[in-house]
């Protein structure tokens, strides 16, 4: 096994909570999931058997599309030896009107957990507010906090660190993988620049919520239009689609307003020498990225969306076990 820098908590304070946004942990609890991946994908790549989750049934809610998020948690659940249910929200009763507090409490009576990806993010608070079991957000409008714990963990596997780091996101200032960014680099004491067009900077609230962890790790939150301001001596280049799920209407505006909010040979070239290029996936290639970036010999991005398996693992197992 490798180094592990991070901390033990003395026992894990996850088992049984919610998981609805990276604000909401500690940054103990960040270290322990994935000092936990750490171990789980060790043991994933000796074949070991490790089952903690027997007898366990995951449910699994999509109002949006997925391929990652729903193949790791299927498979996550498999290998730890529990069960998961996929839930279409067209085809359950939420769908035709059901209250979200009515559907909390009676899946709560079948299953050890939800994990839920939604247009809206009130609609999971609502779900954990009255769920009797753990609810995981696997994306809303506003986060997607188990992508960040994959990034997270792929950043600290090729860098051996991730206090002090710097990661410059380029597109979306305001969309949920930003969003969670932001939250997640500031409880790490990661520094993270935003480049976005004005109109696209992060919300306030997110940048002012982050802030106190920032300071309390020694971190910065940098807002600039400027994307090689932003990846100037960057250690990780990240970027997301220019249009998000749900808003698709606005796809042909935001193709005119983030034309020049692309990670492309020129600026990995204006960041750190040995800089690894990030996407959370599905990429647009020629839009936020280009081909010959995602397949260069910067981008670690076929290893972060494998990571998703690993970090679902831990998570899981450490919520549910
Ligand atoms: N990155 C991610 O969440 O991918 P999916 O939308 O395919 O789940
Ligand atoms: N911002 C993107 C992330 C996809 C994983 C979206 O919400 O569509």
């Amino acid at each position: 096994m490798s180094i592990k820098p991070w901390q033990h908590a003395e026992s894990s304070s996850l088992k049984g909570k919610d998981l609805i946004s990276l604000y909401d942990l500690t940054k103990l609890e960040i270290e322990e999931i994935l000092k936990k991946c750490e171990t789980v994908k060790t043991m994933h790549n000796l074949g070991a058997d490790y089952k903690p989750l027997k007898g366990k049934t995951l449910g699994m809610i999509f109002e949006k599309s997925s391929t990652r998020t729903r193949v790791s948690f299927e498979v996550a659940m498999w290998q730890l030896g529990g069960y998961a249910l996929f839930l279409s929200g067209k085809d359950i009763q939420i769908g035709r009107g059901e209250t979200i507090p009515d559907t909390a409490r009676v899946l709560s009576r079948y299953l050890d957990g939800i994990m839920i990806r939604a247009f809206s993010h009130i609609d999971v608070e609502v779900l954990a507010k009255y769920a009797d079991i753990p609810i995981i957000n696997g994306l809303t409008d506003y986060t997607h906090p188990c992508q960040v714990l994959a990034d997270l963990f792929t950043i600290y596997e090729k860098k051996k660190k991730l206090h002090g780091l710097k990661l410059a996101f380029i597109g979306d200032g305001k969309n949920n993988m930003a969003n969670s960014l932001i939250f997640g680099c500031s409880k790490v004491g990661m520094n993270i620049a935003i480049a976005s067009p004005k109109e696209f900077f992060p919300d306030k609230e997110v940048v002012d919520k982050a802030k106190a962890d920032a300071m309390m790790n020694g971190s910065k939150i940098i807002l600039t239009e400027d994307i090689f301001e932003a990846a100037k001596d960057a250690d990780v280049l990240y970027t997301d689609v220019w249009t998000s799920m749900g808003q698709e209407e606005e796809t042909e505006h935001r193709k005119k307003v983030f034309a020049e909010y692309q990670i492309n040979q020129e600026l990995v070239s204006s960041a750190d020498k040995d800089v690894i290029v990030m996407h959370c996936l599905p990429a647009h290639r020629g839009e936020e990225i280009t081909e010959e970036v995602i397949e260069g010999p910067h981008s670690v991005i076929f290893d972060e969306a494998e990571n998703r398996l690993h970090v679902q693992k831990a998570l899981l197992s450490l919520i549910m076990g």
